[in-house]
């Protein structure tokens, strides 16, 4: 089945520039996502292993999840479900919407299997996603979890950021099963300045308050908050980044979003994150640090370069509890995530 789509599928969505061929795999995701009778055909053709397994709280069917910036206005996370993925995480959503950068901003860099965008949060808004997911994948009709990423409108000031964070916490919270804080996408000015202590901490503490007394206010439990890091910060950053998300109720870290390095020697003329196999070793460092230096407390979302079995087992070895994926989904196809699971099963019965 996976050489179907590497034989057949991916050459014709590769010929196309690659954001036509991600909102081609939208559109045709999204349409599917309104029959119910098609994603349950999906879910009994792909017949994913369960392997359930709670984080934070929240219990998922298994440890695969698609990572953030691919459904980014929750159009289709029930088809994403019927795949096989444990948990789907939409967005970066931000309070309004906005066009992002202009195009071109998405580059496929085959030969590495990696991707370089500088989409810049193109997303239709908190409330427009608050409304489509509570009439579409509503909480109680779930099989899967769904994260909402979080994150500043560019025309947003430094210094008003808490607001957006705020506002789309207080829209959202209703439809997330858990919230991730984005500080870490390289494609909006100024966003990484939150992995400084001076930034993050009062960042954290509002977003803390308000989660609080919005559970209060709504006789609920607080919805779990997680940090999403870049992979490009130093150890030392990231030891103080953890000690601020630790004393703030950050349930976990999602390590790591893109990276601005260019790893491997890749050499490329344009600009953005560099994700996929190019950036596996970067981010699985920063896992093995993260999860180290907090004594294996920290839950951590392992993020960067999936594309099969191993690369998802050297996250896990490596202190992750969870993993996602983007751009080995591009590569490989959507019987990725059941070939993962499958893999992981084999390895365990191996290793018990
Ligand atoms: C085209 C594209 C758009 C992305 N958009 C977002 C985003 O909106 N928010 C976010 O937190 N991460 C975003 N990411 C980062 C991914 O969620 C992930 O952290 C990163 O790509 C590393 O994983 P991968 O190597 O499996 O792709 C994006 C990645 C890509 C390739």
């Amino acid at each position: 089945m996976n050489d179907i789509y590497k034989i057949l599928v991916r050459p014709l969505f590769f010929r196309m520039n690659a954001e036509n061929a991600h909102n081609v795999a939208c559109s045709l995701l999204s349409w599917i996502e309104k029959f119910p009778v098609l994603r349950k055909a999906i879910e009994s053709l792909i017949n994913a292993p369960t392997d359930p397994i709670t984080a934070f709280g929240v219990k998922f069917p298994n440890s695969i999840g698609l990572a953030a910036g691919f459904d980014k206005d929750g159009q289709f996370p029930g088809v994403c479900s019927a795949l096989g993925f444990g948990h789907m995480e939409v967005g970066t959503v931000t309070p309004k919407p906005q066009p992002g950068n202009p195009t071109p901003r998405l580059f496929r860099l085959v030969n590495e299997e990696s991707i370089i965008n500088r989409m810049g949060f193109n997303n239709h808004g908190a409330e427009a996603m608050c409304r489509r997911i509570a009439r579409t994948y509503p909480k109680g009709q779930r099989n899967s979890p769904l994260g909402v990423n979080i994150g500043k409108a560019k025309v947003t000031p430094l210094s008003e950021t808490l607001d957006d964070y705020l506002f789309s916490l207080e829209t959202l919270a209703e439809i997330a099963d858990y919230f991730t804080i984005n500080i870490s996408s390289p494609n909006t000015p100024g966003l990484r300045e939150f992995h400084k202590k001076e930034f993050l901490e009062p960042l954290l503490r509002g977003i803390n308050q308000k989660n609080i007394s919005l559970a209060k206010s709504n006789d609920r439990t607080e919805v779990p908050c997680l940090l999403k890091v870049s992979p490009d910060e130093s150890f030392s950053s990231l030891e103080k980044i953890l000690e601020i998300a630790t004393d703030n109720n950050v349930k976990g870290l999602v390590a790591t979003n893109t990276s601005v390095g260019r790893e491997k020697g890749i050499v490329h003329p344009e600009e953005g994150g560099l994700s996929g196999k190019a950036i596996e070793d970067k981010s699985l460092q920063v896992i093995k640090f993260l999860h180290r230096q907090s004594n294996g407390k920290m839950p951590i979302i392992g993020v960067g370069g999936i594309s099969d079995v191993n690369s998802a087992a050297r996250k896990m070895d490596a202190g992750a509890i969870l993993v996602q994926l983007y751009t080995g989904f591009v590569y490989e196809g959507p019987f990725l995530p059941k070939n993962i699971l499958k893999g992981i099963r084999k390895r365990d019965s191996w290793t018990t």
